[in-house]
């Protein structure tokens, strides 16, 4: 086993360690913990700390090996959760040098693919965000302004001062009310009633264009893998760039472990599939291997029928599938296609059409 291997062992769970860890530091901050529990979590920490060694190792290794992916992130994340407890542990001395294990908080940022696709997120939507946060602002310093208008001379200790005004506004604009500064006045409740409100809608508007624009991300991600998939089918090629669109949206990729049974003989079938990669086997009386560029599940969609045969994968084959729904819009739009695979599926059927 190369170093570089054995190294590559700790890498996957750097989210995982950094939760005992962070218990551990909180742990520590408890004031009538036992000498004997403050040791054991000391242990922790430098166990953990250990294994981040090696995989800042590993991770300094890899970029010397070449790898060609920028990882300068993941780098700076590694060296910073080494080296921040080293200092603070050398420099700070006990107990707080355990705090600055909280540097660790950013090694579930280090591998995740969720933070890239957020930071686009926020990049897309950033006009958006920023017209709905600037209301929120205009709408807090408004509501203040009237808070200290109302209430000042009734509880002047609460909204004597618009600073002071503009911290019952936050609370009530974020609807979490904490109870602290209570409005006296009939008009005082009538404006926190619509602050409330308006609260409730501004943080709508909020969460729609972030799932809006997470939905669009994930969609955009699903669009670009298909069209790459797409393009592994011959048969498509025939297709006019707005059905190929069509049909790229349509298609649901799936990844099937060799041996696993993708349709089963006598069941409905809802769908057929195209093969990107691998090979399927079809278990007819001689049966058949399918490669990549061909297709099966068809016929149980042009005749109603149940599934002719079981179809299976003969090595882990990566597969579109199409709705049976969307099988129609293709042989609506595109004849040639629709014609192929009727040809296909009487020639496997062994039977001349009738019609
Ligand atoms: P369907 O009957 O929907 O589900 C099983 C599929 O196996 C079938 O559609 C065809 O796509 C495929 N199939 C059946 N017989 C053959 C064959 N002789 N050669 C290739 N594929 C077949």
């Amino acid at each position: 086993m190369s170093v570089l291997s054995f190294l590559r062992i700790y890498a996957p769970p750097n989210a995982v360690l950094a939760a005992p860890g962070l218990l551990a530091v909180a742990a520590l901050t408890i004031p009538d913990l036992s000498g004997r529990s403050r040791l054991v979590l000391a242990v922790v920490l430098a166990v953990i700390w250990g294994a981040y060694l090696l995989q800042l190792a590993a991770t300094l290794l890899k970029r010397r090996a070449g790898d060609v992916r920028n990882r300068t992130p993941a780098i700076a994340i590694d060296v910073l959760a080494v080296l921040v407890p080293l200092a603070a542990f050398l420099l700070v001395g006990t107990p707080d040098w355990s705090l600055y294990c909280t540097v660790w908080l950013l090694k579930p940022l280090r591998d995740s693919t969720f933070f890239p696709v957020l930071g686009r997120v926020l990049a897309n939507e950033a006009r958006n965000l920023i017209g709905v946060t600037t209301l929120f602002g205009v709408v807090l310093f408004g509501v203040a302004l009237a808070a200290y208008v109302i209430e000042r001379d009734i509880q002047p200790e609460k909204f004597g001062s618009i600073p002071l005004a503009m911290w019952w506004a936050v609370v009530t604009l974020s609807t979490t009310g904490y109870g602290d500064a209570i409005p006296q006045s009939f008009a005082g409740r009538v404006l926190a009633g619509l602050v409330m409100m308006s609260g409730i809608g501004i943080f709508a508007l909020w969460a729609g264009i972030l799932a809006t624009g997470f939905y669009q991300e994930v969609r955009r991600g699903d669009f670009v893998r298909n069209w790459q998939l797409v393009a592994a089918v011959p048969l498509f090629q025939k297709l006019g760039p707005a059905v190929l669109v069509e049909i790229v949206r349509a298609l649901r990729p799936r990844m099937m472990p060799a041996g696993a049974v993708i349709c089963r003989i006598g069941e409905p079938g809802d769908r057929m599939f195209f093969v990107v990669e691998g090979r399927v086997s079809v278990a007819t009386p001689n049966p058949v291997e399918l490669g990549p560029g061909a297709f099966f599940g068809e016929m149980a969609l042009i005749s109603g029928e149940p599934r002719m045969a079981t179809v299976s994968a003969a090595t882990a084959v990566s597969l579109l599938s199409l709705h049976s729904a969307d099988f129609q819009m293709l042989c609506g739009s595109s004849p040639e296609i629709a014609e192929i695979i009727r040809k296909t599926a009487i020639e496997r059927r062994g039977a001349v059409p009738t019609a």
